[in-house]
């Protein structure tokens, strides 16, 4: 296949085709409009500031489907060619504005190809896809099967796999496209590796070296977009992906209109599963990046992702290091509920219950789990006050993979009753995080540790396995 469709090359952009628009969208024509529009290319780099001839400009404000919150343009007028602001036309009053949440339900048993195709037919050339070089590509084959241009642009972080660099030049081999990269700013990332070394996210989180190298980037390419398409599941993560709609008001960025609610977002494999994707790509023989093939599911950049395990959800290879709340880098930050934002400052750590998590059940109640208070687990670490062996889960009440594990680590707690081998609890969230981490080896939520009968130290689960059997033999082996 090649040339398949053009992501750069003229478009059907509200510019030229405003007749059809504004047929379809029942607004009233003005003397100005009735000019022939002027040719102008689609293609509008992502990060500088978008410019049409005012013609075309004022026609898009009044079509623009979202409702800026912030109603002040942000555009640099002072840059507008003086000849077209004279011939400034009349506004036409009557707003369109779309109600995205009820689009949304009226889309939410729509295929992939409907909803994409609805996207590039609202949004012209003023839309593009996010590509991550993952499966994803799902959304460049629909896309390319509507038979519409479209535009891709990918977030190169600079630390991505020469895998996923070759997929990307694979890409635009097979749909005969250009990808509109872009890259971090480098007085940014100059100043972030060389005051904290080029691995500073294993050690204070990846939040600043995402938001240098993905969040900065992402949004100076959105300022130059009404709307852009993701990539995101619902079953991609539990904790922070089980609501996303097929459409929204995007809840964090701004469009180039300005202001929060000045850009769609549109998710149109929010429904899909991650199997059906497959088949998807399978069926239509879609490239893949070839990291797939070694295990990775979920890819980003090469020092935050592994490949996970039969078994594991896809997630657990992202950021591995940190709590499972905190696996979003801020691309998607609308994401996260009010109640978990404070995990994602520093490390992803939060202060627990001054985020509200007091409201969350406690987990792992069982009369066969003892709960371990601050002072019950120092007692523990020191080795004379120690008289049996115990297995102790140090967890937080929110965590998603706790709760995961609270079955299994329930029916473990029972079989080991009066066998000698102790089973506790202890929750090592909020004030007992930093002494959890200093002293109880804790990484990430849930961290299971033993502490044998007859040695100091205990000794740190180091599987991410945690069935019933896996931690049985792990008990076993050192009882
Ligand atoms: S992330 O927030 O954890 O990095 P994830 O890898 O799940 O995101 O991808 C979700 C969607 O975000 C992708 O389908 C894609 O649309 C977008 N995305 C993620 N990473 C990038 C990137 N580097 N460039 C462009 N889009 C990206
Ligand atoms: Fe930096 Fe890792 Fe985030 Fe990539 S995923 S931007 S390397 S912290």
């Amino acid at each position: 296949m090649s040339n398949k469709a053009s992501a750069s090359g003229p478009g059907p952009g509200p510019a030229n085709d405003i007749s059809a628009h504004q047929i379809s969208l029942g607004l009233k024509r003005t003397e100005t409009e009735n000019r022939p529009a002027p040719m102008v290319g689609s293609f509008q780099p992502l990060d500088r500031p978008h410019r049409r001839p005012m013609t075309g400009l004022n026609y898009s404000r009044r079509q623009c489907s979202v409702k800026p919150l912030n109603a002040e343009p942000k555009r640099n007028e002072s840059i507008v060619p003086l000849a077209a602001t004279m011939v400034a036309p009349e506004v036409v009053e009557e707003v369109v504005v779309e109600d995205y949440e009820q689009l949304a339900k009226e889309l939410e048993n729509a295929s992939p190809l409907e909803i994409m195709d609805k996207a590039l037919e609202k949004f012209g050339d003023d839309i593009a896809i996010a590509f991550s070089g993952a499966e994803d590509v799902a959304l460049i084959e629909y896309a390319h099967l509507t038979g519409r241009p479209f535009r891709v642009f990918s977030l190169d972080t600079g630390r991505l796999n020469p895998e996923t660099y070759k997929f990307f030049d694979t890409v635009e081999k097979q749909y005969g496209i250009r990808i509109e990269y872009m890259f971090p700013d480098a007085v940014e990332v100059q100043g972030l590796v060389r005051s904290k070394g080029l691995f500073s996210f294993y050690e204070d989180g990846h939040q600043e070296c995402c938001r240098v190298r993905k969040v900065r980037p992402l949004r100076r390419a959105l300022k130059g977009l009404r709307a852009w398409i993701t990539g995101q599941r619902k079953d991609q993560s539990p904790g922070t992906r089980s609501e996303i709609p097929v459409v929204q008001v995007d809840p964090s960025f701004e469009g180039m209109e300005g202001g929060i609610g000045s850009l769609v977002k549109w998710n149109p494999m929010a429904n899909v599963e991650g199997h059906d994707v497959w088949n998807f790509l399978r069926a239509m023989n879609v490239p893949v990046n070839s990291l797939h093939s070694q295990g990775y599911i979920s890819i980003g950049c090469e020092p935050c992702t592994r490949p996970v395990l039969p078994g594991q959800h896809e997630r657990e290879g992202r950021w591995w290091w940190e709590d499972s709340k905190a696996k979003e880098c801020g691309l998607h930050k609308g994401n996260i509920k009010e109640e978990n934002v404070g995990k994602l400052n520093g490390n992803g750590n939060g202060a627990g219950q001054a985020n509200g998590t007091a409201t969350i059940p406690d987990i792992f109640d069982n009369q066969s789990v003892v709960n371990l208070s601050r002072t019950g687990i120092e007692n523990l670490l020191k080795l004379e006050d120690r008289r049996e062996p115990w297995l102790v889960v140090l967890y937080a009440p929110w965590c998603q993979f706790c709760q995961g594990m609270e079955g299994s680590y329930v029916e473990l707690a029972e079989k080991l009753a009066g066998t000698g081998v102790k089973v506790g609890k202890f929750n090592a969230d909020g004030e007992q995080k930093t002494f959890a981490q200093q002293e109880l080896q804790l990484g990430s939520f849930p961290t299971i540790i033993f502490f044998p009968k007859h040695s100091s130290r205990p000794i740190k689960y180091p599987s991410e396995k945690r069935d019933v059997d896996s931690l049985m033999t792990f008990v076993n082996a050192l009882r």
